[in-house]
């Protein structure tokens, strides 16, 4: 992948979660990614990470933008935005073309991948990624990057991630509504791995494991490139719920209960530790044993990554990941759940916090904003990609397709507007009558 970027461009993340909308603004130079302005605002438009409540999702946008225009000091018009959710499939693909001049060349491999992705596709469902694996030229097989080699026949095996348009679509007008063009439509656990995995991780094969409020975003790296991905409608307001339910306490207290003493396993806790519960309805708090709240906490997040572990293992990929498990998104500061993780999943885990940024990075390294920070990254490569492909003159793909949906919402309202022939009518009724 080419690292080639622009001086000074900007680019935002806007990362539309069950819990909150969090938009982060870098600046793109030479020398990397420097963080302008981040803001994180509640939102309760979401559940398990779909559009549920358009208005509410409206404004958490509007803040969270305002807010991080106003630190960033630059206006905001494009966004790269985070989707999730069950309705997200993996499936595999390939193509085959014939390498034009005898060496292969960028058109080429676009036209591959082109092939790849002309397979049939429910009607309600739109193609997210073409995700490459890995390319043959003639009959050698495993090359990551065939730009030059020289051949007649081009393969290329990927993964195409397809989504359901509708929860796509919502996402897009929600952003809209704030006067936002979506300058990409981006699978959240791709962004968020693109934020906390390492080269050598995704070269030796590793799984990225983002819980978040909602949803439990999975992605697994094999040989360099992205194998598989899938997401699981539970994340850690499901824990929540456990907590409200079991101690009779209201969602926000369990939350905070949480967080603040909540542990995934219980043996972490000793016996005499005690903590206060607020009470439900008027009801007075209680003193309990903290390792209460850890025995609601355990059997759940047991659960969440036997699930997970189940779902590596149907693909056949487990054994191929090496680097094993690296667990970001807020859910995952709960005490105790790398090793809980560690346990069940049976290989290594590490926390996956954001890395690579400068500039604000205290505001930034929290693994709840790693799908955001992951978003600048990868706008910041498809402005590269786009560079790359269009050297001469230096016009950005990317800001001609973003011109390109400007200029179709500008016709849009167009359309809306009303069309004087209904005033010929008026003209026509006022005559008759
Ligand atoms: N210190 C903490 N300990 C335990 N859980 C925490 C902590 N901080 C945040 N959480 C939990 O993390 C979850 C929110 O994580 P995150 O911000 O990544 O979710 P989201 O992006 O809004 O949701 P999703 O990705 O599922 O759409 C909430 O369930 C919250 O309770
Ligand atoms: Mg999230």
């Amino acid at each position: 992948m080419s690292t080639q970027t622009l001086q000074g461009e900007i680019v935002v993340g806007l990362d539309i979660g069950t819990t909150k909308v969090c938009a982060v603004v870098g600046e793109v130079g030479e020398d990397g990614i420097t963080v302008l302005g981040v803001a994180q605002v509640p939102c309760r438009g979401l559940r398990k990470g779909i559009v549920s409540n358009i208005d509410w999702t409206v404004r958490s946008i509007k803040d969270a933008i305002e807010a991080a225009q106003t630190m960033a000091g630059v206006e905001i018009r494009t966004v790269y935005a985070g989707v999730a959710g069950s309705h997200i499939r993996s499936q595999p693909s390939d193509g085959v073309a014939a390498i034009a001049g005898g060496e292969v060349t960028r058109a080429d491999v676009e036209r591959v991948l082109e092939g790849a992705r002309a397979i049939p596709v429910d009607a309600d469902r739109q193609i997210l990624h073409v995700l490459p694996r890995e390319y043959t030229v003639d009959i050698q097989d495993g090359i990551r990057d065939p730009i030059g080699m020289s051949g007649v026949r081009l393969g290329a095996k990927v993964n195409l991630v397809t989504a359901a348009t509708s929860c796509v679509q919502n996402v897009i007008r929600c952003a809209e509504r704030c006067d936002l063009v979506v300058a990409d439509a981006v699978l959240e656990s791709l962004a968020s791995a693109e934020a906390v995995l390492s080269e050598d991780e995704k070269e030796i094969g590793a799984a990225v494991i983002d819980i978040g409020g909602g949803t439990t975003d999975v992605i697994l790296y094999v040989d360099g490139g992205i194998a598989h991905t899938f997401v699981i409608p539970v994340g850690g307001n499901n824990i929540t719920s456990d907590i409200a339910a079991g101690l009779r306490t209201p969602m926000a207290e369990a939350d905070r209960l949480k967080q603040k003493h909540g542990c995934a396993l219980g043996r972490m806790v000793s016996e005499d530790e005690e903590i206060e519960v607020p009470g439900v309805g008027g009801h007075q708090p209680r003193r309990t044993a903290r390792r209460v709240l850890s025995d609601i906490i355990e059997p759940r997040v047991e659960e969440m990554f036997a699930v997970i572990r189940k779902r590596i293992e149907d693909t056949g990929l487990l054994e191929q990941l090496s680097a094993g498990a690296i667990l970001t998104g807020g859910a995952v500061l709960l005490e105790g759940m790398p090793e809980f993780a560690e346990e069940i999943l049976g290989m290594p885990v590490r926390l996956g916090y954001p890395t690579g940024v400068r500039g604000l990075t205290q505001l930034v390294q929290g693994p709840q904003y790693a799908t955001a920070l992951g978003l600048v990254k990868y706008g910041a490569q498809a402005i590269a990609d786009a560079e790359n492909r269009a050297p001469s003159p230096p016009v950005s793909l990317i800001r001609q397709k973003v011109s390109a949906k400007r200029a179709q919402v500008v016709e849009e309202e167009k359309d809306e507007a009303p069309k004087p022939q209904g005033n010929k009518i008026w003209e026509w009724l006022k005559a008759a009558f």
